[in-house]
């Protein structure tokens, strides 16, 4: 079975494209690696012993998608390429609308002209905004409180209006939570541009030297240790639930969702705790301000991905911060090195 994984050069669509290919898939990327190296795909080649096709291209050309969609006979589309630093979105909201609601439409319009029908979409955790109860079902109430947000939010209503209007069409809508970590390999990992924004990227570089301290966002929410809580998950069970996802929503019209969570939350602090252990030396930190726009505590009911999908996270804590550190520790500069 051939598919086409959009943006499958980046963080959680590398991974995902090892797991597809060991499964038997065959795939085509296409990334315009504004956010990516090409040598992630050569390490997902290695790691497999398999081939797949790379297009450097962009979602946004309608034009060559349409051409590159009916070159080939794809089952279904993984779409994971967009922009997705809240903090970046607030200041440049018309590229993240362009990249994320726009790409997605030119995305779409290409599908529906080579007629393919089966989509995956990474959502994510945030569509609902801050949360009035813990744990989160799929039937929460949607929010968003920055232009990250609300494309996100906007894109599931194309995809649900669009499903509503054909039902020739399969649309799931998979909610990340947390993603961290790193294939076991070490060879694959997350590679930030700058000073990373997310706490597991942000640990890693303090624990490697790059950084001299964490900075903690705020130690007074009202959770156990006052500092934030969040559902981690490892990427290797992310890009499964993928899989899952997939074998069993192709050709299955419908709109389906899905969260994609462990269950379980842990604090900041338990986070810096953890990576310590792993990484065997200190990770010296201070409290700052609470982060604009951070909520206090976010985790998943991921009980329906179990129920309809036969998917859990099985990987802890430990694996999470041993790939981590792992691929961190060899590859200091990321895929430069
Ligand atoms: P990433 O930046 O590593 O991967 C995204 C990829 O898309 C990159 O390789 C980038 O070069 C490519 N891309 C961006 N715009 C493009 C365009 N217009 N055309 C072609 N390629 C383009 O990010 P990731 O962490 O792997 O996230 C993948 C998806 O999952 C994104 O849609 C993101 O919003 C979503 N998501 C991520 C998280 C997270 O914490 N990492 C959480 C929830 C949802
Ligand atoms: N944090 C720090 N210091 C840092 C970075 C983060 O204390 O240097 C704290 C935050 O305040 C928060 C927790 O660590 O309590 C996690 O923060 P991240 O930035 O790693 O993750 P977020 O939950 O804020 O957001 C991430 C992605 C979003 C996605 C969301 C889904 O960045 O794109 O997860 O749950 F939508």
């Amino acid at each position: 079975m051939k598919l086409l994984i959009t943006g499958g050069a980046g963080y959680i669509g590398s991974h995902t494209c090892v797991e597809l290919l060991e499964a038997g898939y065959e795939l085509v990327v296409i990334d315009n690696l504004s956010n990516s190296k090409r040598a992630s795909l050569d390490r997902v080649m290695e790691i497999t012993g398999q081939r797949l096709t790379f297009v450097e291209g962009d979602i946004r050309d309608t034009s060559s998608m349409t051409s590159l969609l009916k070159a080939h006979s794809f089952e279904a589309v993984i779409h994971f390429a967009g922009l997705k630093a809240v903090g970046e979105s607030s200041r440049l909201p018309v590229n993240y609308y362009d990249h994320n609601v726009g790409g997605t439409i030119s995305l779409l319009k290409a599908m529906q002209a080579a007629e393919v029908y089966t989509l995956i979409f990474s959502s994510s955790a945030t569509v609902y905004g801050d949360p009035e109860t813990v744990p989160i079902t799929e039937s929460a109430p949607l929010s968003a409180t920055n232009p990250y947000g609300w494309s996100k939010l906007m894109v599931e209503q194309v995809l649900s209006d669009l499903q509503a209007s054909d039902d020739r069409w399969s649309v799931t809508l998979l909610r990340y939570f947390n993603p961290v970590g790193a294939h076991q390999s070490g060879l694959i990992g997350e590679d930030p541009n700058g000073i990373p924004n997310n706490l597991l990227p942000y640990i890693s570089q303090v624990a490697i030297g790059k950084l001299s301290h964490l900075r903690v966002f705020g130690d007074d929410y009202p959770t156990l240790d006052g500092t934030g809580v969040r559902d981690y998950i490892h990427v290797v069970d992310l890009a499964l639930g993928h899989l899952a996802a997939l074998k069993r929503n192709v050709h299955r019209p419908g709109r389906h969702v899905y969260n994609l969570g462990t269950g379980k939350g842990y604090s900041v602090l338990e986070m810096r705790a953890a990576f310590e252990q792993a990484a065997e030396r200190p990770i010296p930190y201070e409290v700052v301000a609470r982060r604009p726009g951070d909520i206090a505590a976010c985790w998943a009911d991921p009980s329906l991905a179990m129920q309809e999908l036969s998917w859990s996270a099985v990987r802890g804590l430990e694996d999470m911060t041993i790939d981590g550190w792992r691929w961190q520790s060899r590859s200091p500069n990321g895929y430069e090195d």
